[in-house]
């Protein structure tokens, strides 16, 4: 299993020590195609579904156990956040094929398309659900030219990826290893954390419209500058959450203003805005919150702002009963472990909706994700594998 979490981690590889393979982008495609290459060469059956998700599946007595997670990544991320789930979930279906008996369920270890959101965020395993809206991909996070761009890349249609949806009853459940990416575990000393829930998150695109003039001769006070009221934005947004929201993040993650030169004041600004909490109330007061922030940044500069949704996803309890067969898989391989809510977003919140879905963490050296300094020790790793390997065969036996 190292050899091929190396193997992946060597494509895209970034000089700091991650990995660079945002969604649908040459490395991305690179990466799933190892993957495809990888299990058809171990015997697995192989396939690619209208959304781009790719499978590796060994047929057995029954409904599908879905176990994966994703290949993409963040710009300039780790190594670890969806490849280790992955590359687990190859290694189960591995595991399992080599005792040579039919296992009671089938298995398939699926590499979801676009988890992270560079283009819309959950696109293959919304797909897979059925749950993908036409307003996400009019919408979308990264916007509509690098999704068209990256489903072109792919060999992927717009209007066929609704028909990656699979019948909720030709599913058995989905389980999902991956890290932490916080410092819960590592801090409390656990070996593996048996994911609860997984927060919701609401991301805006904020349009800050100004006008555009010549940085030397403008008056200060002739000035409508939209990277002002984009900095005030972004200053406010914080302070606020720190003091009325203690149970959310907020975040703006990209800031980008229009034309962008040295010599120009801006006349627009658009901001990357996004905020996660575990209750829908407070994602509802939230938002009200910093639209109305927004509008008092604009208002402070005499600008306009418009604000654009680009992703919603809601809070989403995981299954007792799934959450149950993981404790037990720990317990069982003498693993000590601890129930925890998820503050990242993961393909298991698409699937929840339709299948009983859990996930398996491991600990995040020094709480750190989304950066090429993300790592796991390999003991972890494999601690977290062959706990998803008991989980998936403990759970298989479960009814439907
Ligand atoms: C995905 O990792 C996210 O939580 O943004
Ligand atoms: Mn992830
Ligand atoms: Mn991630």
């Amino acid at each position: 299993m190292r050899e091929d979490f190396d193997a992946l981690a060597a494509i895209g590889a970034t000089p700091e020590g991650g990995v660079n393979r945002p969604s649908l982008g040459e490395a991305h495609l690179a990466a799933r195609a190892w993957f495809i290459e990888r299990a058809a060469a171990a015997g697995l059956e192989t396939r690619v579904d209208p959304a781009g998700n790719h499978s590796a599946i060994l047929p057995g007595g029954g409904p599908t156990l879905l176990l994966g997670s994703h290949l993409d990544s963040v710009p300039d991320g780790g190594r670890y956040d969806g490849a280790l789930g992955v590359v687990a979930a190859l290694h189960v279906l591995l595991a399992v094929q080599s005792t040579g008996v039919e296992p009671p369920v089938t298995l398939e270890a699926i590499d979801f398309t676009d988890e992270e959101g560079t283009l819309v965020g959950l696109l293959g395993s919304e797909a897979l659900a059925g749950k993908l809206q036409s307003e996400s991909l009019q919408a979308p996070r990264g916007g509509r030219e690098a999704l068209l761009a990256g489903l072109e890349r792919a060999g992927l249609r717009e209007e066929e990826l609704v028909l990656a949806r699979r019948d909720p009853a030709s599913l058995h459940a989905y389980l999902e290893l991956h890290i932490e990416q916080g410092p819960r575990l590592v801090e409390s000393g656990t070996q593996i954390g048996v994911v609860t829930g997984i927060v919701g998150a609401r991301s805006f695109s904020l349009a800050f419209r100004g006008r555009a003039g010549h940085a030397g001769t403008t008056p200060m006070g002739a000035r409508r500058d939209a990277g002002l009221a984009a900095a005030a934005f972004v200053v406010a947004a914080n302070e606020l959450v720190v003091r009325d929201f203690p149970d959310c993040v907020a975040t703006v993650g990209d800031l980008r203003f229009e034309p962008g030169a040295f010599n120009v004041v801006p006349g627009s600004a658009r901001v990357a805005v996004e905020f996660r909490s575990l209750e829908s109330a407070q994602l509802d007061a939230l938002e009200s919150a910093l639209l109305r922030e927004a509008d008092t940044a604009a208002a402070a500069y005499a600008l306009g702002v418009e604000a654009t949704p680009v992703g919603r996803w809601e809070p989403t309890p995981l299954d007792p009963g799934v959450q149950a067969a993981i404790e037990r898989a720990a317990a069982g391989l003498g693993l000590s472990s601890a129930p925890l809510p998820s503050g990242a977003g993961h393909d298991a919140q698409a699937l929840a909706a339709v299948v009983p879905s859990g996930m398996i963490f491991v600990p995040s050296t020094g709480g750190v994700s989304h950066d090429a300094r993300e790592h796991t020790p390999w003991e972890d790793c494999a601690n977290g594998a062959n706990t998803l390997l008991r989980a998936a065969l403990d759970y298989a036996a479960v009814g439907p």
